[in-house]
């Protein structure tokens, strides 16, 4: 999704914008671009495709503002080429835009009528256009505000001024924005990652805040042109870096780091000494939660879904869970001995931020799962638990995946030992396997050369089918989402007693069906299905932790994951499925890290 960048320096800004703009390239973006004040008048450069373009132009054309703006767009107002790129200049103003206005047709025209001409096919411009309509009568923070009050939807903005060559301003309304604190100059950026390598000190604007940056000056305004104060956080020290060492790419790195980062987490919540779980503080008391609702996107659906087993299985708390951009418009009843969790991995995705406020708004208690605490989630919820997976920089969500589903398991059991639903040998013996995990997930990934060849079978598919049924039923959508994502291959995920009832029709010869069967309570009849599917033509590949020749006969192949729990399975078959997506998708030469169309924060709805 679109990313901002602002630098307020004394000195030229160009090449350190570029820097960050590459930081905010795993977002996925279609183009690029940067504006400075040179001279006394706005340059602007932008291009299509990567930030690496827009370096060669700025290699060729330097330009040495000491204040600028760069960008990087996702497109959602037209199509992505140069012109639709950001900044988008009049004389006076540039601007660079994250989010949607759902009104600028109507503006469009106004304007239009004004007098101003359009450029560009995108939502952007009228906010170029407003602000430099305001301008002949206002000063910068009332032109802003008046700006806002014109627009629906949400928005962060950068903006940079012709006639104030050294000040950039930020806005907010919906998507985040973070201001950074340098030693001799200042910064904006739309997540606070980007900033990261200049600064550790970081203010979050809220909605309606207006921010101006000079080099050794920044200033908060309310919507009411009121000067505010902001608090100063200081950002955590990553753990893990986000570089890609030997690895090819983002992906493999964070598929084969999951061992690791499982063992950290582990590490964060269960408590070494007294062998429990260090999560207190609930914001209801746990005894008295009546249901816990959970909702996600994508990814973090899955997550949600698996918990949803963990936690009906191992408490008495009726569960239920919702995708985030349906909970958003539903009419939902509310109840305060109801807990609400969000999980997101970025913790800046558009619709769990719009449901998590839903939630704020009805004075009910939210907990949040994230991997980046000082996202928008996890500032604005009661509770958070950080999964400590270390950034993800791949768009297909891998390692985040797997640290959700590992802290909402820990969550399950401490709920059940809190609300004396489970006894002590059995709360203890369940820590004791999932400190087992680490070395499990590396067994599994040891494993990895066999979904090599494997791989092969997807290439000339024109689908593919994944099943489970119980915890499976997930970890086969969530498998069947990374084959999409990754390989643009058609993928159906389905709990197998359901294909019956329509998808069985889609089995035909040769048909790649990946069967989740593990040795738990469906095993047998997880394998009847897989026993429908072959008689149909269907290409089994079998995922399993049971050893048996005679259930394998006449599937194409059989991957085994090591015995353990139950309830770490989940975990265990995610492996070998984010390895089949991959080796897919390296097979047909996609992009792995930034798959088409996709982003990796979904700021907009
Ligand atoms: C995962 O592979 C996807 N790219 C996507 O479904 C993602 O999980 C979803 O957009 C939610 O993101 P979040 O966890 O940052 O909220």
């Amino acid at each position: 999704m679109c990313g901002i960048i602002g630098i307020a320096s004394n000195k030229s800004v160009s090449s350190n914008i570029i820097q960050s703009l590459k930081k905010l390239e795993y977002r996925g973006y279609d183009s690029a671009g940067i504006a400075t004040i040179v001279n006394g008048n706005i340059d602007e450069k932008k291009c299509s495709g990567r930030v690496d373009n827009l370096e060669k132009i700025l290699f060729k054309n330097p330009t040495k503002g000491v204040s600028g703006i760069g960008h990087v767009r996702w497109a959602t107002h037209g199509i992505p080429n140069t012109l639709n790129a950001h900044p988008h200049s009049s004389e006076e103003v540039s601007v660079v835009h994250n989010g949607i206005i759902e009104n600028s047709n109507q503006l469009k025209q106004d304007l239009e009528k004004k007098g101003y001409k359009f450029k560009s096919q995108t939502d952007t411009e009228v906010i170029t256009f407003l602000l430099t309509d305001f301008l002949k009568n206002l000063d910068l923070v009332d032109a802003i505000n008046k700006t806002l009050d014109k627009l629906h939807g949400s928005f962060a903005l950068g903006i940079l001024f012709k006639k104030h060559k050294d000040i950039v301003a930020g806005a907010r309304r919906g998507s985040p924005l973070a201001v950074g604190y340098g030693p001799k100059e200042n910064y904006l950026g739309s997540d606070s990652y980007a900033l990261k390598s200049m600064t550790n000190k970081i203010t979050y604007l809220d909605d309606g805040d207006i921010c101006l940056l000079t080099n050794n000056r920044i200033e908060f305004y309310n919507s009411k042109n009121k000067k505010i104060n902001k608090e100063i956080l200081t950002l955590s020290n990553d753990k893990h870096t986000a570089e890609k060492g030997d690895y090819k790419d983002f992906m493999s790195k964070e598929i084969n780091e999951q061992n690791i980062t499982v063992k950290t987490c582990i590490k964060e919540y269960i408590d070494q000494i007294r062998k429990g779980i260090n999560i207190y503080n609930f914001p209801i008391n746990p005894k008295e939660i009546q249901k816990i609702i959970l909702i996600g996107c994508g990814t973090a659906f899955h997550s949600c879904l698996t918990a949803k087993y963990w936690l009906e299985e191992l408490t008495s708390i009726s569960t239920e869970i919702d995708i985030a951009s349906e909970f958003r418009y539903r009419k939902i009843k509310f109840n305060k001995k109801y807990l609400y969790i969000f999980v997101s991995q970025s913790g800046e995705t558009a619709d769990t931020f719009a449901a998590l406020d839903l939630c704020k708004k009805n004075n009910v208690k939210t907990c949040s799962i994230v991997n980046v605490v000082e996202s928008s989630i996890a500032r604005n919820s009661d509770f958070v638990l950080p999964i400590h997976a270390g950034p993800e920089i791949g768009v297909a969500s891998t390692k985040a995946f797997i640290g959700q589903m590992l802290v909402l398991y820990i969550l399950a059991i401490k709920l059940s030992e809190v609300r004396g639903e489970i006894s002590k040998s059995d709360y203890e013996k369940n820590i004791f396997d999932l400190k087992k995990l680490p070395d499990l997930i590396k067994e599994t990934l040891d494993q990895q050369d066999k979904i090599q060849i494997i791989a092969k079978d997807f290439l000339n598919a024109k689908g593919a089918m994944f099943l489970g049924r119980g915890l499976s039923f997930p970890i086969a959508l969530e498998g069947a989402l990374k084959l999409k994502e990754l390989s643009y291959l058609h993928a159906e995920g389905y709990p197998a007693g359901e294909m019956k009832h329509g998808p069985l029709a889609l089995i035909e010869e040769g048909l790649p069906v990946v069967i989740l069967a593990p040795k738990d309570r469906y095993f047998e009849k997880t394998i009847s299905n897989m026993q429908e599917v072959i008689a149909r033509g269907g290409k089994v590949i079998l995922i399993t932790n049971e050893n048996n020749k005679i259930i394998s006969e006449n599937v194409r192949f059989t991957f085994e994951i090591p015995a353990a729990n139950n309830n770490l399975a989940p975990f265990l078959m995610t492996i070998p499925l984010q390895l089949l997506a991959y080796h897919v998708a390296s097979l047909k030469n996609c992009d792995i890290d930034k798959p088409r169309n996709l982003a990796k924060s979904v700021t907009v709805e």
